[in-house]
C-alpha cells in the first residue's frame, strides 16, 4: 500500500475527489489515502489556507493528490498552489492535452503534452508598488540551473516514451534577457538529444500555430507564465479544463492536480466532471508504477465516452452528473 496525501480542496473539490478515489479503489489501487485540509476552506476554518499538519503530512509521504483550491484574486492570501509548488520545488507541471473519443472538438488527433517551468518566471511573487495605487512593478526570475532542469525534464520524457519532437516557447525578441536564456540553454540542452528534433517559436505565433494546426505539437516547454496559458488553450483543444490532468513533479516530491479551479458555479450542484483529476490520478499511477490499474481506468473511461456519453457530465455533452458518470466507470470496470 502506497500513502498518498489527499486533499480535496474548495468548491466542486469534494465531488471529484471522492469520484476519483472511488474509481481508483474499484480498479484495485493500492493506496491508503491520508486525507488533510488546505485552500478557502481551511483558511476559514484554521485561519491559515494551508495548515502546518498538512505541510507536515506532505513532507512525510511526499506524493499529493489535490483537489482544486480557492485563491482570492487581487488581494487576500497567496496562492496555495504556487505556494506548494515552491516550498516542494515541484519544478515540472506536465500537462498532456489528448483528443478523447467522443468528445465534441474540431480537432481530431491532438496528443501534446506541455511541461511548464513551475518555480520561477513571473509567478515569484515579487511584486511593489513604485506609487501607491499608481505604479505597479512585477519581478521575472529565470536561472540557467531551473531553466536546464525543466527542458531536461522535457527531453528525458520525449526519450523514454517515445516522443518525436520538442518545442520551446518563448519571447526572446522582446524579453531578451529572461527569456532569452530560458532559448539559450534549451539549444544547449538539445544538443544533448540529437534522435529528438528541437524547435523554437515565439509565444504569439505558438498560440496561432495552436489553433491552426495543433497536430504538428508533440512535447512543448516554456516558462511559467506562457505554459500556464498555452497549456489551458492546449486543453481547450481536447475538450476543455473538464478533462484535462496536471502532474507537478520535482525531484523527490510530487503533486497531481486538475488544470480546472475550483468551479465555484457549479459547486454542490453534481455537476462537476470528474476526468480531469482521473486522468491526474492516472499521472500518479504511472509515477507509482502501478501501470496496469492506470491502463484500467483509462480503457474503462473509453468505453464509457464512447458508448455510454449520455452518463456523462453536461460539459462534455452528456446529460448526467458527477455520480452517474463515476459509477458507469466503476460499472465498466467490473467486466
Ligand atoms: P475554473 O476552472 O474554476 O472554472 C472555469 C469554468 O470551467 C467555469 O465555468 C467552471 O464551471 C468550468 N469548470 C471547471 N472545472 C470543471 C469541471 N471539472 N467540470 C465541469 N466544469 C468545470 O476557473 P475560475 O472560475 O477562473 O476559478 C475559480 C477558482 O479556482 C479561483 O479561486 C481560482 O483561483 C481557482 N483555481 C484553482 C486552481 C487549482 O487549484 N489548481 C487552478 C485554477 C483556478
Ligand atoms: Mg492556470
Amino acid at each position: 500500500m502506497q500513502d498518498i496525501v489527499l486533499i480535496p480542496g474548495d468548491g466542486i473539490g469534494p465531488e471529484i475527489t471522492s469520484s476519483v478515489t472511488k474509481i481508483l479503489r474499484v480498479a484495485g489501487a493500492e493506496i491508503n489515502w491520508i486525507e488533510c485540509k488546505a485552500g478557502e476552506g481551511a483558511f476559514k476554518e484554521t485561519g491559515t489556507p494551508i495548515p502546518q499538519e498538512t505541510l507536515d503530512l506532505i513532507n512525510k509521504h511526499r506524493i499529493v493528490l489535490k483537489g482544486p483550491l480557492t485563491t482570492p484574486v487581487g488581494s487576500g492570501f497567496k496562492s496555495v498552489n504556487v505556494s506548494l509548488r515552491q516550498e516542494f520545488d515541484l519544478y515540472s507541471n506536465i500537462r498532456p492535452a489528448k483528443s478523447l473519443p467522443n468528445i465534441d472538438s474540431p480537432y481530431r488527433n491532438v496528443d501534446m503534452i506541455t511541461f511548464r517551468e513551475n518555480t520561477q518566471g513571473l509567478y515569484i511573487g515579487k511584486e511593489q508598488w513604485i506609487d501607491q495605487d499608481e505604479h505597479a512593478e512585477s519581478i521575472a526570475v529565470v536561472t540557467r540551473n531551473a531553466s536546464r532542469r525543466i527542458i531536461k525534464a522535457a527531453f528525458e520524457y520525449a526519450k523514454s516514451h517515445d516522443r518525436k519532437k520538442v518545442t520551446l516557447v518563448h519571447k526572446a525578441n522582446i524579453l531578451k534577457l529572461t527569456t532569452g536564456l530560458f532559448l539559450e540553454v534549451g539549444r544547449e540542452v538539445a544538443k544533448e538529444y540529437p534522435e529528438i528534433e528541437f524547435q523554437d517559436l515565439i509565444v504569439d505565433n505558438m498560440a496561432m500555430q495552436m489553433v491552426l494546426n495543433p497536430q504538428q505539437f508533440d512535447i512543448i516547454v516554456t516558462t511559467n507564465l506562457f505554459g500556464d496559458i498555452l497549456s489551458d488553450l492546449a486543453s481547450g483543444l481536447v475538450g476543455g479544463l473538464g478533462v484535462t490532468g496536471a502532474a507537478n513533479i520535482g525531484d523527490d516530491a510530487a503533486m497531481f492536480e486538475a488544470v480546472h479551479g475550483s468551479a465555484p458555479d457549479i459547486a454542490g450542484k453534481s455537476l462537476a466532471n470528474p476526468t480531469a483529476l482521473l486522468f491526474s490520478a492516472m499521472m500518479m499511477l504511472d509515477y507509482l508504477d502501478q501501470k496496469n490499474v492506470m491502463y484500467r481506468i483509462l480503457s474503462a473511461l473509453y468505453r464509457v465516452l464512447q458508448d455510454q456519453k449520455y452518463v456523462c457530465t453536461p460539459d462534455i455533452g452528456g446529460s448526467g452528473n458527477t455520480i452517474t458518470y463515476t459509477e458507469a466507470i466503476c460499472a465498466a470496470l467490473k467486466y
